[in-house]
């Protein structure tokens, strides 16, 4: 599709899996609203306030977190930002005004096809202003025009209509929808699959404001 009004033009020579060196020292990322850093151990408390949440957990394959979850979670999480070594995983903490509203996970899949997933998780008290959008498609840039993914999936319980709307909206593409294929809290549930190539033109930052608001 050639390049229209609001929609980045794309770089043909990422197509062929040439990619550029992990950009693992670009941690952490600043935009307009937010900052993305590495999680610490001290965030165990804010990421439970969120994950402790019944509506937050509904479409996750997790429970509800308590105090010692979000304990070795946050310990677990710590110090992952390499995508092009070990643990060829980044999990990054979002900060607006200083406080953890969410928290975005890249991991690879397929190291030498450039294949990555990412997940998102946020806090709805911060929700419907676009700071999730943002957040993770700050993320998306980093690691496919900066780091070594050359496709990125995501992948949501098809009734998480939100999740969808925001892949949707940082330009990843719907390509299926996997049947009864995960067993979530009592009953088989639909999964849906998004994906981004380097060819797939991504909305501009103010397209996507326009298009959401
Ligand atoms: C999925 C999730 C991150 C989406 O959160 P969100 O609040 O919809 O996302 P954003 O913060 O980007 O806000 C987007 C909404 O704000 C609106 N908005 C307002 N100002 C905006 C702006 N400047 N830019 C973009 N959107 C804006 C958009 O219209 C959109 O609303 P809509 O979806 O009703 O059209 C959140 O629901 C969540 O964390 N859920 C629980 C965990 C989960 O299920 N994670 C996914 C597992 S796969």
């Amino acid at each position: 599709m050639p390049p229209t009004d609001g929609v980045e033009p794309t770089d043909p020579t990422r197509a062929s899996g040439d990619v550029p060196a992990d950009a693992a020292t670009d941690w952490p990322l600043r935009t307009d609203r937010l900052l993305l850093r590495g999680i610490s151990p001290a965030d165990a408390p804010a990421l439970q306030r969120y994950y402790a949440r019944a509506d937050v957990a509904r479409y996750l394959l997790d429970d509800p977190w308590d105090a010692d979850r979000a304990r070795a979670e946050a310990e677990r999480r710590t110090g992952r930002l390499r995508l092009d070594g070990p643990p060829r995983a980044v999990n990054l903490a979002v900060e607006h005004e200083g406080t953890v509203i969410g928290d975005i996970a890249v991991w690879m899949t397929g190291r030498q096809r450039g294949e990555a997933e990412i997940s998102w998780v946020f806090d709805p008290d911060s929700g419907g202003r676009g700071l999730a959008t943002d957040a993770v498609a700050a993320v998306v840039t980093q690691v496919m025009d900066h780091g070594p993914v050359r496709r990125l999936v995501a992948r949501m319980d098809a009734r998480n209509t939100r999740s969808a709307r925001l892949a949707a909206r940082l330009g990843m593409v719907r390509e299926g929808r996997h049947r009864a294929d995960w067993w979530i809290k009592g009953e088989w549930t639909d999964t849906l699959v998004f994906a981004l190539l380097p060819t797939d033109p991504r909305p501009r930052r103010s397209e996507t404001e326009r298009s959401t608001g």
